[in-house]
């Protein structure tokens, strides 16, 4: 039997635990609690990312930079990437769409004024035109699966779905990734089979004083290649290059890169890349529905004289002096250009 003394004491414990239980830890507040804060872990994250500039676990890869979760660089690419990019692309491609409609509009085709004589010069030998059209059908091939990139989960995802989305993908993947040879042995030769007539020259500032005569009906004298040409020549040789170098350090990831190294090849290779989509839609308008004559001169190789006077006035009496002028088709057009 407990004595009086004992009974009290324990009497008086039973209510003080009732009274904390009921009355005193109601009142504490919240977080004086024992703390179960959801956004602790991330606080952490946050602190431990700016200490230590990232955030490392422990993995069984055997490459020890698959072991980084997060680092502050990670976050601007992805910024860029997922928005900046998107920008940049979309600005430069449909603002250079709409200029064109817009010229198209105003200006129209920019006919032959004297008409066609039918008498024709040879603009570019067979070799030249392989050479343009490898280039130009690996572009094509290499923009579209490049935007996929970049813009496909947004434009093309919600109307294919995702397998269908899925399988397209992949197989432009491996264009992307494949045709990029060809596509630099072009840019390649295109810089050496063209770079004797695209230095700049004196006549190119008087083309470009005129507007190469694209608005008005002037016609600024010009050699083989005008200055709007010589441009279009350095964005491919230099634009190509770019996307090269930087394409294949994204395709051989790290050898002789750091993350940093890969994120800068990826940002130059991307901003390039739309940007050169975008002039390159430029150097179609004016090869097609810009100019009358223009098309011929990359498909069978031969321009009209007219034409020839008009946009390439030096080169034009040069070739005519030397004797290279064709008779017309029908008496053996195709001959004489081939
Ligand atoms: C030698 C030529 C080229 C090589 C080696 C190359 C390689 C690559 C590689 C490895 C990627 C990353 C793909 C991925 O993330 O899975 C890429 C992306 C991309 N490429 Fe190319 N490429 C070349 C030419 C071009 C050209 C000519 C263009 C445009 C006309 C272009 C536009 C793009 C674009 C827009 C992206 C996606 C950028 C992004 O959103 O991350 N590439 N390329």
């Amino acid at each position: 039997m407990a004595t009086l003394p004992t009974r009290i004491r324990i009497m008086v414990a039973t209510i003080a635990v009732l009274v904390l239980a009921t009355v005193v830890i109601p009142a504490i507040p919240a977080g004086a609690q024992q703390p179960v804060n959801p956004t602790a872990s991330a606080v952490n994250e946050e602190r431990l990312l700016q200490q230590l500039q990232r955030v490392e676990g422990r993995g069984t890869l055997p490459d020890a930079k698959s072991n980084i979760i997060e680092q502050p660089a990670g976050r601007d690419w992805r910024q860029f990437h997922q928005v900046t990019l998107k920008w940049i692309g979309a600005i430069a491609i449909l603002g250079i769409l709409a200029l064109l409609v817009l010229f198209y509009l105003i200006r129209g085709m920019v006919r032959i004024e004297a008409g066609r004589s039918g008498r024709t010069l040879v603009r570019f030998n067979a070799f030249e035109r392989f050479v343009h059209w490898m280039t130009a059908v690996c572009f094509v091939v290499l923009a579209l699966s490049g935007l996929n990139i970049t813009f496909g989960k947004d434009l093309l995802l919600p109307w294919l779905g995702p397998e269908a989305f899925t399988a397209w993908s992949q197989w432009a993947k491996y264009a992307h990734n494949y045709l990029s040879f060809p596509f630099t042995l072009g840019v390649v030769l295109v810089f050496l089979m063209w770079v004797a007539w695209n230095f700049p020259s004196k006549a190119d500032v008087e083309w470009i004083k005129q507007g190469g005569g694209m608005v008005g009906h002037g016609h600024p004298p010009a050699k083989r290649f005008n200055a709007g040409q010589k441009m279009i020549y350095w964005i491919v040789v230099l634009g190509g290059g770019a996307v090269a170098v930087t394409g294949y350090l994204l395709m051989f990831p790290f050898y002789g890169t750091d993350i940093a190294g890969m994120q800068l090849a990826q940002v130059i290779h991307a901003v390039v890349g739309v940007l050169f989509v975008a002039a390159m839609l430029g150097h179609i308008y004016i090869g097609t529905i810009g100019m009358e004559g223009a098309f011929e001169a990359m498909w069978d190789g031969t321009v009209d004289v007219n034409w020839a006077k008009e946009h390439h006035s030096l080169w034009a009496e040069k070739e005519i002096a030397e004797g290279h002028v064709s008779a017309p088709p029908s008496e053996g057009r195709m001959q004489a250009a081939e």
